[in-house]
Formats: structure tokens, sequence, C-alpha cells
């Protein structure tokens, strides 16, 4: 027995505007300083307030958030007592939200202690949590997955059950147009990777293959234009929805050795989520090799890529990856991410053991030995494709 999990997703230009339609008494809004800045927040408080919902905002989440973070929001939540809890953000601050309702509205359980096995929490029956994000990649909108960073071991720990996926998204395409470039490319490649990644796992699945297969074409397509242009609002909508599409195919499907390396990088490292998963998708590819040699080809038809007969679509599909990324300024190596060789090397153990804490490594097509691990972060420090 597999399960589709998905919010009820609304998108498109006004999409906010669902928020007045909501039934309940009070609001808690998550979000950080400056989206308050971006005046994001006084649109979502004037559309609850249509629906006569009086809000509190917790405006304290960090990149990355802490645990501690977390405890902090939760007991604020708590003073609070809300019946919504409105997450605005990327996706560090949806992460957290949810992991405060876990705390605020759970039977007594830190969240932590979830797993995908976790059931019966019951945590609508408190407060229903609505999702809308500032960045279009993470697709932390449409997934239960939740990345917190226990900032006194350098880890990433993800956590999360089915229970924690939020009860409504809204995509809505005006709060994406303030994201610079720099952060536009990498929130864009997050996507592709999760796109990539759960179109290619080893849990993929017929629900969610059409979906990332969607995005994927949909961030080849956008992603330049939304890159060099913020106000392109075509190009903005395009990449909201291929963001909140990739989120809903991945998190059914599971990611893999791609984010397993870029969560351990940014937890080491503080390289931001989706540049670290990014750079790590063509050696990815690469790594995985024929393992997946007819799913790399379906990818490649879809985006109109030619491989001359004869020729392997995974690399191939890996170098448009790369031409991609180029195009938006965004790394092709750790080095070029400017972390120093004796750093690099100084760490790699950690790096290593981070991955291999990382569930998604074991959801990869051809799963690595702790050996290959090392030798594949190594090719990816220098640029070097795998050819192992
Ligand atoms: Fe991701």
């Amino acid at each position: 027995m597999w399960f589709f999990i998905t919010p009820e997703v609304v998108y498109g230009q006004d999409a906010v505007s669902r928020l007045g339609q909501l039934k309940g008494k009070s609001a808690f809004i998550v979000t950080d300083a400056n989206v308050v800045k971006l005046g994001f927040v006084d649109k979502v408080k004037e559309q609850l307030s249509k629906a006569g919902i009086g809000s509190t905002v917790f405006d304290e989440v960090e990149p990355d958030p802490s645990l501690e973070t977390v405890k902090k929001g939760s007991s604020e939540m708590t003073k609070s007592g809300p019946d919504l809890i409105v997450a605005l953000g990327g996706g560090s601050v949806l992460d957290a939200a949810k992991a405060m309702w876990v705390e605020y509205a759970g039977p007594g359980m830190k969240a932590e202690e979830i797993n995908p096995f976790t059931t019966g929490m019951g945590l609508q029956n408190k407060a229903r949590l609505v999702c809308i994000p500032t960045t279009s990649g993470t697709g932390a909108e449409a997934t239960w997955g939740i990345v917190l960073t226990d900032q006194a071991e350098q880890r990433k720990m993800s956590v999360g059950s089915r229970e924690t996926m939020p009860d409504i998204a809204i995509v809505d395409p005006q709060f994406a147009t303030e994201m610079p470039p720099g952060l536009t490319a990498q929130t864009g490649m997050d996507a592709l990777t999760h796109s990539v990644e759960g179109f290619t796992s080893s849990w993929k699945n017929d629900i969610s293959d059409g979906l990332c297969i969607k995005a994927i074409q949909l961030v080849f397509q956008y992603l330049p234009r939304a890159y060099k242009n913020g106000q392109d609002m075509e190009a903005r909508e395009k990449m909201a929805n291929a963001a909140c599409i990739a989120g809903m195919g991945f998190i059914n499907s599971m990611c893999a050795m791609a984010h397993a390396a870029g969560h351990s990088l940014g937890a080491v490292f503080h390289t931001p989520h989706g540049r670290a998963v990014g750079l790590f998708l063509p050696y990815t590819i690469e790594f995985i090799g024929d393992v997946r040699e007819e799913l790399w080809a379906e990818i490649a038809y879809s985006i109109k890529l030619e491989v001359p007969k004869g020729k392997k679509a995974g690399p191939i599909l890996a170098e448009a990856i790369r031409g991609l990324a180029r195009s938006i300024k965004e790394p092709l190596s750790i080095k070029e991410t400017g972390i120093p060789a004796d750093s690099f090397n100084n760490s790699i153990e950690k790096l290593v053991d981070n991955a291999f804490a990382d569930f998604q490594l074991v959801t990869t097509a051809r799963v690595p030995s702790t050996e290959e691990t090392q030798k594949f972060l190594r090719y990816a420090y220098e640029g070097k494709s795998i050819d192992f």
C-alpha cells in the first residue's frame, strides 16, 4: 500500500485571496524579518481580516532553521492559541512552521522525533497549516518533509511524516517577484533537482512521474527567463508552479544522492540548499549512470535534447544541466562555491558521515559505498565528471 499525499493547492495570480475565504478564529503567521520588510505580511493580514481572523506574527525564522527557533516559535504559538497557522516565506520558514505545528498541536511530541512512520498526531484537531512560498524551488508548501539544523552537531535533520503535510498551499507568483537573480537561480535549481531525482529514485512511481517530468520541462523553459527578468510574470508564475509540482512529485517518491550530499555540504559550509543540491545533480546523474539510462533518455526527450544514435543520454543530460546552471551563474563545482581546499579536505569524513545519515542516499537508484561517496565528493570539489 502506497500513499500519494498533497495539500489543497491554490495557484495563479491573486491566489492569496483564498485566505479571505477561510474559517477560523485566530491566525499565527510564521515568517522572517525580510518578508515583513517586503510588505508581504501585511497582504496576508489584510486577507485574513476579510475573513474576520486576527493574527499574531512570529518573524524570527533564520535560514537553515535551528531546533531552538522551533522551540521558541512553538512556545509563542502556545501562548497565542491559534486555530490557523500561516507560514509565509522560503523553505526554511515553511519547514520551521511545520515543526512548530507538531510541537503546538501534537500530543506532546518533539519535532525532531517525527519520522515517516509517525501517525495519529491529529494536528488538524487544533490548527490547520497554510503554506505560502516566497521563493520558487523548495516546494515545501506541498511536502511533509522538514529540514532542521542541529547547530551543535553541524548536521541537518530530515524529519516529518505524511501528517506534517500542510493543509493548503497558496502558490501566488506575486510573492516571488522580489527574489533577486541569485536566489531565483539557486531555488530554481532546487526545483530541478527535486524533479530529476524524484523521477529516477528507487521509489519512483506512476503517480509522481508525470509531475516530475512536467516540472523539469517548466524549469528548463522558464528559469533562465525568471533569472533575467524578475518582473516577467509569466516566467515567475511558471516557476512557482514548477516548484510546487516538483514538491508534490518528489515527496511521494523521494530524492537521491544530490540531496544527501547537498544537505551534508550545507550543514558544514552553509552553502544555500538549492545551490548545493543543484551543483551535485550532474555528478549524481553520472554516478547513477546506466542504472537509469532509459529514464535519462525520457527526460532528454521531454526537453528536446538531442541524443545522437549510439550515445548515452545520461552524460548529455548532465551537460545540459551544467549549461543551464552556467547560464544563471550557478557554480558547477564545490571549489567554485568558494570553499578552500584545506577546509574541504579537513571536513571530508564529516561530509561522508552526514551524507550517510541522510535517508535519501538509500533511495538513490545506485547506492554508493563509503569509498564511492568520498570519491564522488572529491570529484565534485574539482569539477571532474564522474567516471567510476
Ligand atoms: Fe531540495
